[in-house]
């Protein structure tokens, strides 16, 4: 019989990716398209639901093409995705109402402003496990509802859906107008705002706070499940799963017991603790989130630090300010020197995430002298991931009365050995990154095996983790102190700059 692999479809906030595993979770076939982010006014981030679709529909079978593969010899696909961003689509038409709204926009900043001000904004977060912010898709979707003529009566009639990515692709892959699945996972749900963390289903109370109509929303489903067969671009295929990104890290890292870590560094860098089937209240700015669910089994809890700018800082540097050429060349740029001249950049792009939750805060750079090279921001840009990773472990250790011993890395970031060892250095942990670094796709597709039986269970997807680099912490502890006071000195500054 021919050998059989597992595909995974990883949509993420700059690009799209499908990646063939086989049984040793090697990868077989990567291939990868960026899409375009629209700014259209400060602080607001927008892209392109059809251009990600027909991303999707040329690299699904590019990645068949690369490895000789056929659709039979695909076991499964798994879909995981950049959380929180909303489209809202013609169920008629399949054509979006406008462009998607995503995670890292701030044009909710008054709306979210004015439902706080409101009494019952005080127990959203006790059902939900999130706080107030511009972060999470209802808002979002609430903003689409008022400012797009008609779309609320339109919503009502039931004539557009809502849905994160995951849910764009698989009622796009499952037929699209001609009866595509209008389904999500409890991950995905758990990002809206709208799902009540016990129940798993969508909360009334929340609906309403929101204003939200229930008929515009999607079923919320576990995160295996076999919810169809694919009809269109490569038509057959099982989607067994589907999970929020920094979920699926969590599977493809096997932190599958309770106090078990990750951080993925992307566009944004998110730290999350599988919590087992507790669900932590945090009362140090971390999310409750849900980890996974697997099939009829109960649900995984994690707590989240969420970072909104790590990796888009580093873009930033290369785009908006033209530095450096390409991403890698910061890590060039930062060695040219030796530290960062007393320089610190807080890149609160889109406010400041976890553990502040600060929306109306602002990036700063200070520091500067004359003495300041552009080595030395490249050094602040990467210690700038480095010191928000410390904020929010710090305030997972503070939570859970651990401190971590270690820290599990992934994501593209990983790659650049510097950033790795000033976070070994600032968290005074060694750092480990394994054999696979590309954690988000290899948990979907684990997620999506498990549930077809192509793997038989989770100790055997521990036995493919293997460490492939690890940093131990140099700095010695006064110096490391000092550096974290100013940096927290710097973004104190940041605090409430939208709001004079
Ligand atoms: O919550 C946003 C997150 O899911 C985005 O992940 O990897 O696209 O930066 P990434």
């Amino acid at each position: 019989m021919a050998q059989r692999y597992v595909m995974a479809i990883d949509q993420g906030t700059t690009s799209t990716r499908c990646i063939l595993f086989d049984q040793n979770a090697r990868l077989v076939s990567v291939v990868q398209r960026e899409h375009r982010q629209y700014h259209p006014r400060p602080g607001w981030v927008e892209q392109d639901a059809v251009e990600i679709w027909r991303n999707v529909d040329r690299i699904m079978p590019q990645a068949l093409r690369d490895a000789g593969v056929g659709a039979e010899q695909v076991a499964a696909l798994g879909i995981t995705n950049q959380r929180e961003t909303a489209v809202v689509w013609d169920r008629h038409t399949g054509v979006p109402v406008g462009r998607a709204i995503v995670w890292e926009d701030i044009r909710t900043e008054e709306l979210v402003g004015e439902l706080t001000a409101r009494p019952e904004s005080s127990g959203i977060r006790e059902r939900c496990g999130l706080p107030l912010a511009t972060y999470f898709s209802a808002p979002k979707l609430r903003w689409l509802l008022d400012n797009t003529p008609g779309l609320r009566e339109r919503a009502e009639r039931g004539d557009v859906l809502f849905g994160t990515m995951d849910t764009w692709l698989i009622w796009n892959l499952t037929g699209g107008v001609s009866g595509g699945l209008h389904v999500t996972d409890v991950t995905n749900a758990s990002r809206t705002m709208l799902m009540n963390l016990t129940t798993q289903s969508w909360d009334d109370e929340l609906l309403s706070f929101f204003d939200i109509p229930a008929r515009i929303l999607p079923e919320i489903r576990a995160s295996t499940e076999i919810h169809g067969r694919t009809t269109r671009v490569v038509p057959g295929v099982t989607i067994s799963a589907a999970l929020g990104d920094q979920h699926a890290a969590l599977f493809g890292q096997t932190c599958f017991a309770k106090g078990e870590t990750k951080c993925t560094y992307g566009t944004g860098s998110f730290l999350l603790m599988n919590t087992g089937d507790t669900l932590v209240k945090s009362e140090h700015g971390l999310l409750t989130t849900i980890g996974y669910q697997l099939g009829g089994e109960p649900a995984t809890y994690a707590l989240e630090g969420s970072i909104a700018v790590t990796g888009s800082l580093v873009q930033w540097f290369r785009d908006k300010l033209g530095l450096i050429q390409s991403a890698p060349e910061i890590e060039t740029l930062a060695r040219t020197v030796t530290d960062n001249g007393g320089c610190y950049i807080v890149p609160a792009f889109s406010g400041l995430f976890a553990p502040h939750w600060h929306s109306e805060a602002r990036g700063i750079i200070v520091g500067l002298t004359s003495y300041i090279s552009k080595g030395h921001l490249a050094r602040a840009v990467l210690e700038a991931t480095a010191w928000q990773t410390r904020e929010v472990v710090d305030a997972m250790t503070a939570e859970s009365g651990v401190p971590s011993k270690a820290l599990k890395v992934d994501g593209g970031m990983t790659a650049d050995h510097l950033l790795m060892q000033t976070i070994a250095d600032v968290l005074d942990v060694p750092v480990l990154r394994p054999m696979v670094a590309e954690t988000v796709s290899l948990g979907a597709a684990y997620a999506a095996g498990l549930a077809v039986g192509y793997w038989p269970d989770l100790e055997g997807l521990r036995r493919n983790w293997h460490l492939a680099a690890r940093w131990n912490p140099q700095w010695n502890a006064a110096d490391r102190d000092a550096e974290y006071a100013n940096w927290k000195r710097a973004v104190e500054l940041t605090f409430g700059w939208a709001k004079p």
